[in-house]
C-alpha cells in the first residue's frame, strides 16, 4: 500500500527522457565527474565507481586517488583521466589534503566521494572541509557516510548551495540515524524520509526494494534488482552511476531514482544472462548498463 508521496518506480517515469542524445553532442555536453575513491587495499572500489560514472553517460571522468595508487591503476581504465594526490607515500587518504581535492573539484559537474577510501584520524573534520569548500553536486557513499556518523555536529554543517545525495546500506543508515540495523529494516520508508527532510539531502536507502527519499518528503520505491547484487562492489557501481547522471544536469531526485532503477535493471539482465543470480559480480552490472 502506498501513502501520499510514495511511488513505485516504473520504466516510463524517468527513463525515457534520459537516453536521447542530441546529434550534435560532444563530450563537453554531458558533464565531468570527479570520482574520489579507492585506496591501497581497495583500489577496485575506485575502478568500479569511475567506470560506472562513464557507463552512466558522463562525458568526462577524472578519478582522483592517493598518489601511490596511480601507477598500478594507470591503464586499468583508459577512458578516465587519473590524478594522483600527494599521500605521503602511504597509498591511502590519511595524508591527502582536503584542499587538493577541492582544487580538483572546481569546475566539475558532480563529485562522488567514499567508495574504498577507508577511515583515518579526524576524517569527519576533513570531510566537513570538502563539504564546505566544494560547489558541485555531491554523492557520498560508504566510509564517507561513516565519517558523517562520527561527526558530532553534522546537523550544524553549513548548507551547501549544490545538492547532496547519500547512499547508505541499512548498516550505514543505522549509524547515520543512531539506530540498530534491524530497526532501520523494520521502518525503511519513514527512517529514510525523516533523515532526508531533516538534513536536506536526497537519501538512497539501499537493499531489496531500495527507497529514495527527497528533501521535500517524496519517496520512491525501486522495483528492480535481485539478491545476486548482494556482492562486494555493487554499491560502488551505484555511487558512480548516480554521480554520472547528476553530472548530466539531472536533479538529485531524478539522478537517484534513475540510478537505482537502471542499476537494478542491469543487475536483473546480468543475472538472467548468467542464468544464476549467485554468480553475478559487480562488473557484470557495468557490462549490462
Ligand atoms: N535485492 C536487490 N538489490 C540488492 C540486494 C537484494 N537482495 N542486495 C543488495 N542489493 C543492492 C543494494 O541495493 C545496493 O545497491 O546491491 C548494492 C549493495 O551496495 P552495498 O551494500 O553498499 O555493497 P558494497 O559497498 O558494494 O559492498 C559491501 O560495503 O559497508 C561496506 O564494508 C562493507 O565492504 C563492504 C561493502
Ligand atoms: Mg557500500
Amino acid at each position: 500500500t502506498f501513502r501520499t508521496n510514495e511511488r513505485l518506480l516504473t520504466d516510463k517515469l524517468h527513463v525515457d527522457r534520459h537516453w536521447a542524445r542530441n546529434a550534435n553532442a560532444h563530450k563537453g555536453s554531458y558533464g565531468h565527474v570527479l570520482v574520489a575513491a579507492g585506496s591501497r587495499p581497495m583500489g577496485g572500489a575506485g575502478l568500479l565507481c569511475a567506470m560506472a560514472a562513464l557507463r552512466a553517460g558522463s562525458g568526462l571522468v577524472t578519478w582522483a586517488l592517493p598518489d601511490k595508487l596511480l601507477d598500478p591503476m594507470l591503464g586499468r581504465l583508459p577512458e578516465a583521466m587519473l590524478r594522483g594526490l600527494p599521500d605521503g607515500g602511504l597509498g591511502d587518504w590519511r595524508e591527502v589534503r582536503a584542499e587538493h581535492l577541492t582544487e580538483l573539484a572546481a569546475g566539475k559537474s558532480a563529485m562522488v566521494f567514499g567508495p574504498g577510501v577507508g577511515r583515518w584520524e579526524n576524517d569527519s573534520h576533513w570531510l566537513r572541509k570538502v563539504w564546505e569548500t566544494t560547489t558541485c553536486p555531491l554523492v557520498l557513499d560508504a566510509d564517507a557516510l561513516n565519517m558523517i556518523s562520527s561527526a558530532q555536529d553534522f546537523g550544524r554543517w553549513p548548507a551547501r548551495t549544490a545538492p547532496v545525495i547519500l547512499t547508505p546500506h541499512p548498516g550505514e543508515m543505522g549509524r547515520l540515524a543512531g539506530k540498530e540495523t534491524a530497526e532501520v529494516q523494520r521502518d525503511r520508508i519513514d527512517i529514510a524520509r525523516q533523515y532526508a527532510e531533516r538534513h536536506n539531502v536526497t537519501l538512497v536507502l539501499k537493499g531489496a526494494r531500495t527507497v529514495v527519499a527527497t528533501p521535500e518528503g517524496e519517496v520512491f520505491i525501486n522495483p528492480t534488482g535481485n539478491p545476486g547484487m548482494a556482492t562486494g562492489g555493487t554499491g560502488d557501481v551505484l555511487a558512480g552511476m548516480t554521480a554520472g547522471l547528476l553530472a548530466q544536469g539531472m536533479s538529485s531526485a531524478q539522478a537517484a531514482v534513475l540510478g537505482v532503477y537502471l542499476h537494478g535493471d542491469a543487475g536483473d539482465r546480468a543475472a538472467a544472462a548468467r542464468r544464476s543470480a549467485a554468480s553475478l559480480v559487480a562488473s557484470d552490472i557495468l557490462n549490462y548498463l
